[in-house]
C-alpha cells in the first residue's frame, strides 16, 4: 500500500476575480458525492448537507447568542464566498497510520449584519469524501470584541430517523456509561461522538475537532429530529468567554460514510487539527506497560498507606523485574504520593505531588528501573481539585523527570460539573470536565509537561478532539467505561460494549482501555464481579482498541500462569504503519488489521458482542507473493464468555495474501493473529 508523501496541491476553483459571490454558496467533496450549501432566509443563516443528492441535514441554523450584546443570529447577509481545494499527505510521529492524507474542498462564507453594529465573521466548511468539518472564524476587526457566548446556535436538523448509539451528557458521570441504542428522536442530550445508522445504510457520526479555549459541545434535542450544539457552561452560566480580537471555534464534524467500517478508516478529526506545535517529539515513546493498579481495583491492595499499600519500593521492584523480564517499557505506579488516605474521591486538596509516601523511594526506584531499561510511569490523581494540581504540577514534572519518568497518567475523579477551581478571589467555583476552563487546563498541562519531555495519559479527561496532532505528547486518555468497571462496576461492561466503542468513543482518538485481564473471574477478590469476555477477546483488544500505549493490566502472577496467551501481549506492537477495518457493524462486531511500524509484521484483532459468529476474510492486506506464519489465538470450540471463557486454541499456519481465513468468534469472544513473513 502507498507510503508516499504527496506534494501539497492547493488550487482555486475560480479565478480570484470571480471567487466572491453574494447570496448562496455551495461546495462538494473531492469525489463529488457530499454537498454543503449555505443560504440565508429572512436574515437567518442556514447550511444544508446532502449525499448523492439525498438530504443528510435539512436547513440547519448557524449563529450565536451573546450575553453582552444582541445575538449574532438575525439580519444576517452573505457578503461573499470563496472555494479552494487542498490535498496534502502528512506524517504522524506515532499513530494508527504513519501517513495521513488530508484532501478536501473548502468553502469560506462571509457573513455580515445588515444593521449596526455590522459585525462580521466567516463560516468555513471543509468537505472531505468521508465527511465535513465547519467552524466560525472571526477576524480581529470582526466587531465582536470581548464576548460571553450564552448559546452557540449551530443546528443539526437530521433529514431522516436513524438508530443511534449514544451516552448522556450533563448527567452525574463524565463519559463512563454503557452506550444506549435508541431511535434518533429519543435522544435527549448526548455527548459526542454520537453515531447513527439510517434505514438506507448511511452512517453519520457527529463530533468536534480542535477543542481549545472553548467549551465542549453536546447534542441537545430541540424538536423532532432537530438537534443543536449545547456548550458546557461555566460556573456563572456563560458558556464561553472570549477576550476580544480574532477567534475561531472548534470544528463541528460530521463523518458520513456508506458503511460502518468507513467511519473506522476516517482521519477527518485529526486532519482538522493544527500540525505539531512541539517540534522534535522523539521523546514521546509509544509502548507497553504494566503497573501497580489492578490490585487496587480488586481491593487487594490500596492506594493509601497501610499494610496493603501497593506503591512500596519492594512491590515496585517486583513489577520492574517483571517488566524487564518480559520486555515491557513502563511500570505505572499509582498511590506513590501523599494524599490518598481517607476519602480521596472528595479530598483532592490534600494531594501532594512532590511528596512520596515514606515506603516509596522515588530516587532508588528511578535508578533501579533505569538500570533495567524500564521507565516508571508517574501518576497524578487530582480528584478534580484542579487549582491544587496546577499550583504543583511544574514542580512535580521536574521531580519525576529527574527520576527518569517520561510519561504521567493524570486523573480527574470527580462527578461531572464538580471540578474545583479557586477563582481570583480565592473562592471555590465548580467547572465541568468539558468546559472552557478544562480545555485550557489540559492545554496548560501538555505545554508544561512538554518542557520536561513528559507525555500525558489523562483519565476522566475532556473528550478527545484530535489534539494529539498538535500536542503529540497527549499520548492517550480514558473518556469512556474502561476495563476498571469489570472489577467493581457490577455488572461491569456487557460483551457488546467493546463492539460499540470503535464506532463511537474511538472515533475521537486513542483510548487507555487497559486490556489484558487473564483471571476473568477473580472469585476470591470480588465474587460479585467478573469480566464478561473470553480470554481470546482480551487479546483482540490490543489490536481493536487503538492506543500508542497499551497496558497489560492484570497481576504478574496471572500472566506467568498463562505464558502461552501472554506471548501475544509480549509480541504485539503499539505503533502502526497502516490500519484498516475489514468488517463490522455497530454494537455487533469489528475486525481490524494493522501493520507494525517497525517490522513487516501484520496483526489482526476481531471481536463480537454476546453473539457468536464466523467472519470470512481474505488476507489480501498482506504483501503478495510472500509466505507468512500466522500465529492464531482464537476461542476454543465451546468457548463462551459466560460458561467457558478460558477455552482457547493457539495454532500456527502458513498463509499468503491470496488465502481466505474464517474468524470464528464465540459469544462474547474474539481473536488475535500475528502474521510474520517466513524468512
Ligand atoms: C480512575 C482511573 O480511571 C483509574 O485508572 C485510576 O486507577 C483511578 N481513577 C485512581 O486514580
Ligand atoms: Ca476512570
Amino acid at each position: 500500500m502507498l507510503k508516499r508523501i504527496a506534494p501539497i496541491i492547493l488550487f482555486l476553483f475560480f479565478s480570484p476575480a470571480s471567487a466572491y459571490a453574494a447570496g448562496e454558496a455551495s461546495v462538494s467533496s473531492p469525489d463529488g458525492k457530499l454537498m454543503v450549501s449555505v443560504l440565508t432566509e429572512s436574515g437567518k443563516l442556514y447550511y444544508t448537507v446532502a449525499r448523492d443528492g439525498k438530504a443528510v441535514l435539512t436547513p440547519s441554523q448557524l449563529g450565536f447568542r451573546l450575553y453582552e450584546d444582541k445575538s449574532f443570529e438575525r439580519g444576517l447577509q452573505i457578503t461573499g464566498s470563496r472555494t479552494v481545494g487542498f490535498d496534502e499527505t502528512w506524517e504522524q510521529p506515532w499513530g494508527e497510520r504513519q501517513f495521513v492524507r488530508n484532501h478536501y474542498n473548502e468553502l469560506t462564507v462571509e457573513v455580515r449584519e445588515q444593521a449596526k453594529p455590522k459585525r462580521h465573521l466567516s463560516v468555513v466548511f471543509r468537505v472531505y469524501d468521508d465527511g465535513i468539518g465547519f467552524r466560525y472564524e472571526a477576524p480581529a476587526d470582526s466587531g465582536f470584541g470581548e464576548i460571553g457566548i450564552t448559546d452557540e446556535i449551530t443546528e443539526f436538523a437530521f433529514a431522516e430517523e436513524a438508530r443511534v448509539w449514544w451516552i448522556p451528557s450533563r448527567w452525574w458521570n463524565r463519559y463512563e456509561y454503557i452506550y444506549n441504542e435508541t431511535a434518533l428522536h429519543q435522544v435527549p442530550i448526548a455527548h459526542t461522538p454520537i453515531t447513527m445508522r439510517r434505514e438506507d445504510g448511511l452512517h453519520i457520526s457527529i463530533h468536534e475537532a480542535a477543542l481549545t479555549n472553548y467549551s465542549g459541545m453536546s447534542l441537545l434535542k430541540k424538536h423532532g429530529l432537530t438537534y443543536e450544539a449545547d456548550l458546557a457552561p461555566g460556573p456563572d452560566g456563560i458558556k464561553v468567554r472570549l477576550d476580544g480580537g480574532a477567534f475561531v471555534t472548534p470544528w463541528r464534524t460530521l463523518q458520513i460514510t456508506e458503511d460502518a467500517t468507513g467511519l473506522l478508516d476516517s482521519s477527518l478529526i485529526l486532519n482538522l487539527n493544527e500540525p505539531n506545535k512541539l517540534g522534535d517529539v522523539s521523546w514521546v515513546e509509544p509502548g507497553k506497560y504494566v503497573g501497580i493498579w489492578w490490585g487496587m481495583h480488586l481491593a487487594v491492595e490500596s492506594w493509601g498507606s497501610g499494610p496493603t499499600h501497593g506503591a512500596t519500593t519492594k512491590n515496585t521492584k517486583r513489577y520492574i523485574d517483571f517488566a524487564a523480564k518480559y520486555g515491557f517499557d513502563g511500570v505505572l505506579v499509582e498511590g506513590w504520593n501523599e494524599g490518598w488516605d481517607g476519602d480521596w474521591f472528595h479530598n483532592g486538596d490534600v494531594f501532594n505531588f512532590t511528596k512520596p509516601y515514606p515506603d516509596y523511594d522515588l530516587e532508588e526506584l528511578g535508578k533501579y528501573a533505569r538500570e533495567r531499561g524500564v521507565r516508571i510511569i508517574g501518576h497524578h490523581e487530582t480528584s478534580g481539585s484542579v487549582s491544587n494540581y496546577e499550583s504543583q504540577m511544574a514542580g512535580s514534572f521536574a521531580l519525576l523527570a529527574k527520576n527518569g519518568v517520561a510519561q504521567v497518567k493524570t486523573g480527574y475523579v470527580a462527578h461531572a460539573g464538580d471540578i474545583k477551581r479557586v477563582d481570583e478571589n480565592g473562592k471555590p467555583v465548580y467547572e465541568w470536565h468539558d468546559g472552557q476552563f478544562m480545555s485550557q487546563h489540559h492545554e496548560r498541562v501538555l505545554v508544561e509537561a512538554a518542557k520536561h519531555h513528559i507525555a500525558i495519559n489523562s483519565h476522566e479527561p475532556i473528550k478527545d478532539t484530535g489534539l494529539r496532532r498538535t500536542y503529540p505528547n497527549w499520548i492517550s486518555r480514558e473518556g469512556a467505561r474502561g476495563q476498571e468497571y469489570n472489577a467493581w462496576g457490577s455488572p461491569g461492561n456487557p460483551p457488546s460494549h467493546t463492539a460499540v466503542l470503535p464506532y463511537t468513543r474511538m472515533l475521537s482518538g486513542p483510548m487507555d482501555f487497559t486490556p489484558g485481564i487473564f483471571d476473568l473471574l477473580f472469585e476470591e477478590a470480588q465474587p460479585n464481579d467478573r469480566v464478561r469476555t473470553t480470554l481470546a477477546k482480551q487479546l483482540s483488544f490490543y489490536v481493536v482498541l487503538y492506543s500508542p500505549i497499551q497496558m497489560a493490566a492484570d497481576l504478574p502472577e496471572n500472566y506467568e500462569a498463562r505464558q502461552d496467551a501472554f506471548q501475544f501481549i509480549r509480541d504485539v506492537p503499539t505503533d502502526w504503519a497502516e490500519s484498516h477495518a475489514l468488517n463490522g457493524e455497530i454494537g455487533d462486531y469489528v475486525t481490524f488489521v494493522r501493520k507494525d511500524r517497525n517490522s513487516d509484521d501484520w496483526y489482526l484483532g476481531s471481536l463480537t458482542n454476546e453473539e457468536g459468529r464466523t467472519l470470512e476474510i481474505t488476507l489480501d492486506f498482506l504483501e503478495a507473493d510472500r509466505l507468512y506464519t500466522a500465529e492464531i489465538y482464537r476461542d476454543g470450540v465451546n468457548a463462551d464468555w459466560d460458561t467457558n471463557p478460558y477455552a482457547m486454541v493457539i495454532e500456527s499456519k502458513t498463509v499468503t495474501a491470496s488465502d481466505r481465513m474464517a474468524l470464528s468468534l464465540a459469544p462474547g469472544g474474539g481473536m488475535a493473529v500475528r502474521f510474520t513473513p517466513v524468512k
